[in-house]
């Protein structure tokens, strides 16, 4: 069992490697270079996060790398070729595509997203549910992070690889990024191993909204004494990847030092919404809404605080 994990993440790195050098040798890398280049990346932002090309064709992977038959098996169980064997295919799970590695908190590679360079859908693909990648646990871009701070500052969690890359390039490297799912308590548990202050930013638009609010009730229980959570909510139609581009680093920051909501005034805010705090039926819909919300958080003095600000409200 060990020995096989040894050679599935042995494998994995191999593969980011593979599309590494494709990036840098195939006929088509032009098409990736301007992709990369047109959303402004650098070379050297594009090396530390291993961004790769995953070029047009169905056996380019399998080629490289399975030629023996164990491969063959451990690349399938990596997720990395798609087996059907009623039909007798074995295939490259992506093609034509930009190449996200996704690395864990040690570094080793152990999944990977891929974006296509068009329109085309769907946008994004991420590897499947591996012995070594679970989705629900990493974060895209921890690892960068630990290795760009000697003490992480803050974690600022947010939707997507470009996200995080763009971000870094401009010398924010506290982004990370939960996988094509939803954050869980486990991807917020791991981001507080690192920092006291985790700050959601998502997406302006509905979906982020509603990822906001669920990220809300996903933080409630892990809030211990001392920990921080504060959501910073975009202008309608930006991501951190467009809105730090447009206004650059410095005013980024600033705007999570002085935008950035504690999660405290978010909840009010969510259960508040469309009430009038001066009727009473209102008040006490307001009690109703707010108190299961609080009684999540752990017994603690943040939460005595937090049913104080309920009765004062
Ligand atoms: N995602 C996914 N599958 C999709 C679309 C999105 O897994 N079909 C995940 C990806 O991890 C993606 C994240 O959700 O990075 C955010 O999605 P979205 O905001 O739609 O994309 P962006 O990251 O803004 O993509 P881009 O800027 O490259 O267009
Ligand atoms: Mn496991
Ligand atoms: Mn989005
Ligand atoms: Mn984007
Ligand atoms: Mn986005």
């Amino acid at each position: 069992r060990a020995q096989t994990r040894k050679s599935l993440y042995t494998l994995l790195e191999k593969s980011a490697e593979f599309y590494r050098e494709q990036l840098k040798t195939h006929a088509n890398k032009g098409r990736a270079v301007n992709y990369l280049k047109g959303r402004g990346l650098t070379g050297k932002i594009a090396g530390d996060y291993l961004i790769g090309y995953a070029p047009p064709g169905w056996e380019n992977l399998l080629k490289a790398l399975g030629e023996a038959e164990d491969d063959k098996r451990m690349l399938i169980e990596g997720g990395m070729l798609i087996h059907q064997p009623d039909q007798g295919k074995l295939y490259d799970r992506f093609r034509e595509r930009i190449i996200f590695p996704i690395r864990d908190i040690r570094g080793r590679v152990i999944g990977f997203g891929g974006r296509v360079l068009d329109d085309s859908k769907p946008k994004y693909l991420n590897s499947p549910e591996t012995p070594v990648f679970h989705k629900g646990k990493e974060l895209y871009g921890l690892y960068e992070a630990r290795q760009a701070y000697k003490e992480i500052p803050r974690l600022l969690v947010v939707e997507g690889y470009m996200d995080v890359v763009s971000l870094a390039q401009f010398g924010i490297c506290y982004g990370v990024a939960t996988l094509g799912t939803a954050s869980g308590e486990d991807h917020l548990e791991l981001a507080f191993k690192y920092t006291n202050e985790v700050v959601f930013c998502f997406d302006g638009d509905e979906a982020g909204r509603r990822a906001a609010r669920r990220a809300l009730e996903v933080a409630l229980p892990v809030m211990t004494d001392g920990r921080t959570v504060q959501f910073l909510f975009l202008p309608d139609g930006e991501d951190p990847d467009t809105l730090v581009r447009q206004i650059g680093p410095e005013k980024f920051e600033k705007l999570i030092a002085s935008r950035a909501i504690p999660l405290e005034d978010y909840l009010f805010d969510a259960v508040s919404t469309g009430l009038d705090l001066k009727r009473l039926e209102h008040k006490a819909r307001l009690s109703k809404l707010a108190a299961p919300l609080i009684y999540q958080l752990p017994k603690g003095v943040y939460r005595e605080l937090m049913f104080q600000q309920l009765a004062k409200r």
